[in-house]
């Protein structure tokens, strides 16, 4: 089989596309034969050593995709060969097959294209879990996003606007801002694509307060970080939830805890990977949901680019330039 293979740390323009072994499928492992690999914003920090955990060199990156499995190892149950399926794994998706632990493996509705199936599940999973079970959202919230035309930010303001809540969305362009618009978001705030100094970040969060109905959000949901995070923060409502998402801006933000205390606020952490091991139940519920939810289109991702695997790796670089709108997928014929 051919995949993308990183033989050693550095720059996404070192992944080549070459011949490797077919994985085998072990104790509790299915091989999927990948049929789309969705790009998310780890997958150009992995293959430069900037991730969280480091892979054993080669590795192919890749943390989601969707397929058909070819095989199943011993001790396998709830998967033949044959099923249609879409998976997690931090790294290997983008690959003609992958080899996964069954548990990380989940059906997916009959109706959804492989397209669709193998490339949102990550981004409306960490927004679902971050919206449902870190902020428990209701149609009563006023929702601020972050990031709002990104993978996980438009996810967030779809899942966010299927519970019935008003959202607000902040990109740094008028054309981002459109994407957003799509959706049916209540409002929107451009901050521009230069980091703000202190004096620009008050003028931000004057802005996003006046942007809220009552002077305050219920929920922010923060992908970004950095200089936007603390006027973001200044912006949410008496008793409410701040999610900790992302830091794609750079720098990881820290708080004044007087914020906190005058705002009787909650500021919480959302991590879908440890969730996904320590909650499986839950996520697994996440996860029939949002099937259940694209198949009959009550939510629906943007795809905006589908390219074919093997012309996939300077695609991965465009991510860490603010370069994708929505999601890019990956194909193999
Ligand atoms: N916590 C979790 O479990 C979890 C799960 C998935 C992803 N994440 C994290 O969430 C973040 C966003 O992921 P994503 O898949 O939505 O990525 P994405 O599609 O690239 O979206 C990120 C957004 O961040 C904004 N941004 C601001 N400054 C940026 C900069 N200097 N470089 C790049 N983007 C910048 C961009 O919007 P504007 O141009 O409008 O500012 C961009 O649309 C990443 O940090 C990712 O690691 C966390």
């Amino acid at each position: 089989m051919k995949a993308i293979i990183c033989k050693k740390f550095g720059p996404v323009s070192d992944l080549v596309w070459e011949d490797v072994d077919n994985p085998v499928a072990g104790k509790g492992e299915v091989v999927v034969d990948v049929r789309a690999a969705g790009l998310n914003y780890p997958d150009n920090l992995i293959v430069q050593g900037l991730y969280q955990f480091q892979p054993e060199r080669p590795f192919s990156p890749g943390h989601e995709g969707s397929g058909i499995i070819s095989s199943v190892g011993e001790e396998v149950t709830g998967f033949k060969a044959g099923d249609r399926v879409g998976f997690f794994k931090g790294f290997g998706a983008f690959a003609e097959k992958i080899v996964v632990s069954a548990s990380m493996v989940f059906s997916i509705p009959d109706s959804l294209p492989h397209r669709i199936a193998g490339s949102v599940f990550m981004v409306y999973g960490t927004s679902y879990h971050a919206l449902v079970q870190r902020a428990n959202i209701s149609k009563n919230d006023e929702v601020l996003v972050l990031g709002a035309s990104g993978g996980v930010g438009l996810a967030a303001i779809d899942i966010a606007k299927s519970f019935g809540a008003r959202v607000v969305a902040a990109v740094s362009t008028k054309e981002k801002a459109e994407v957003c618009a799509r959706y049916g978001v209540d409002d929107v705030v451009i901050y521009g694509e230069k980091r703000l100094d202190k004096d620009e970040q008050k003028v931000f969060t004057k802005e996003l307060k006046s942007k809220s109905v009552v002077g305050g959000f219920s929920i922010v949901y923060d992908p970004v970080g950095d200089c936007f995070a603390e006027p973001a923060l200044r912006a949410i409502g008496w008793g409410g939830t701040y999610l900790v998402v992302g830091f794609a801006a750079g720098k990881i933000p820290s708080f004044p805890t007087n914020l906190m205390l005058l705002k009787g606020c909650a500021v919480s952490g959302v991590f879908v990977g440890r969730f996904q091991k320590e909650n499986p139940k839950t996520n697994s519920k996440n996860l029939l949901e949002i099937g259940k939810m694209l198949a009959n289109k009550s939510l629906s991702p943007t795809i905006s680019e589908t390219i074919p695997m093997k012309d996939a790796v300077m695609a991965i670089d465009r991510i860490a330039k603010r370069g994708v709108v929505g999601k890019v997928v990956f194909i193999n014929d």
